[in-house]
């Protein structure tokens, strides 16, 4: 049996770098920076002969760039296929960081949020290595969609759930309890006509709204409304606005509005 724990390394950096949603001018230009100066840049990916979404926006940005690819297996069936597919990744980088170069891991979104990059820190503690971790945040696919839309998300002391549907449903009928609060659905395209029935039965189709891809090839942005509503791909993101009828809506003081 192989022991994971030997010469793990302790030094190294690696960084999670948040490329956005999809539009490279979304990157930021921390995110450029420290890409730029990284000793290696590395994207997941399903197969080593394929472009992972975060490895072809910084290839859009930054054509020049070398960029290296790791597996990682994003459909496992259980808790353990997940835990070896983050091993394995983990072991891909243990040589450079154990060498002590500055890694930059390039994720969509920010990194902090349902991101590969917090699984694959985890995964490197666990056999042992001992390097520092940073982060450089990155736009949200539900920031990218607010404004597509033209969707205010948030006014005054009004709340946000951002949830998943990833195992179905019942984590969206709970947040939608409370009408005064906004909810972002994340991993729904599969759940999207279920979700638009939900939507309706709670009063909450006006100003839902879908983004699909947004910033790749395929983008697509719609209103949900029961009828029109298919599946979805995986990089679908919904947004549902609070009822602000719902709410006895005071004057707020003027300095409020100053912000
Ligand atoms: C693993 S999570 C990654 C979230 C990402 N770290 C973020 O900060 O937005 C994947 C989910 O993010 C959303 N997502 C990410 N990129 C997207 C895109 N380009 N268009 C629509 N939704 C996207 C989808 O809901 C997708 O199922």
């Amino acid at each position: 049996m192989t022991d994971d724990r030997t010469s793990p390394g302790h030094g190294g950096t690696l960084v999670g770098v948040g490329v956005g949603p999809g539009d490279p001018e979304l990157l930021t230009r921390r995110a450029l920076r420290v890409l730029a100066s990284a000793d290696r840049v590395v994207a997941p990916t399903l197969s080593p002969h394929e472009v992972g979404r975060a490895e072809s926006i910084v290839r859009a940005a930054m054509p020049q760039l070398p960029v290296h690819r790791v597996v990682f297996d994003m459909t496992p069936d259980g808790e353990a296929q997940r835990k070896a597919s983050h091993r394995k990744a983990a072991r891909a980088l243990l040589p450079w960081l154990g060498a002590g170069a500055q890694v930059a891991f390039v994720t969509l979104g920010d990194p902090n949020i349902y991101s590969t990059f917090s699984a694959l820190v985890t995964a490197l503690r666990e056999l042992g290595w001992r390097g520092t971790t940073s982060t450089v945040p990155g736009i949200t696919a539900f920031q990218a969609l607010a404004s597509q839309a033209g969707t205010v998300l948030l006014d005054g002391a009004e709340s946000l759930s951002l949830v998943t549907a990833v195992d179905g449903t019942a984590t969206l009928e709970r947040a939608l309890e409370d009408p005064e609060r906004a909810i972002v659905v994340y991993k729904g395209g599969r759940h999207l006509p279920a979700i638009a029935r939900l939507l309706e039965a709670h009063g909450r189709l006006e100003g839902a709204v879908l983004g699909e891809r947004l910033g790749l090839a395929g983008e697509h942005v719609e209103m949900i409304g029961t009828s029109s509503v298919g599946e979805a791909s995986y990089l679908a993101t919904v947004i549902v606005p609070c009822r602000r009828d719902a709410r006895a809506t005071a004057d707020p003081e003027p300095d409020e509005r100053t912000q």
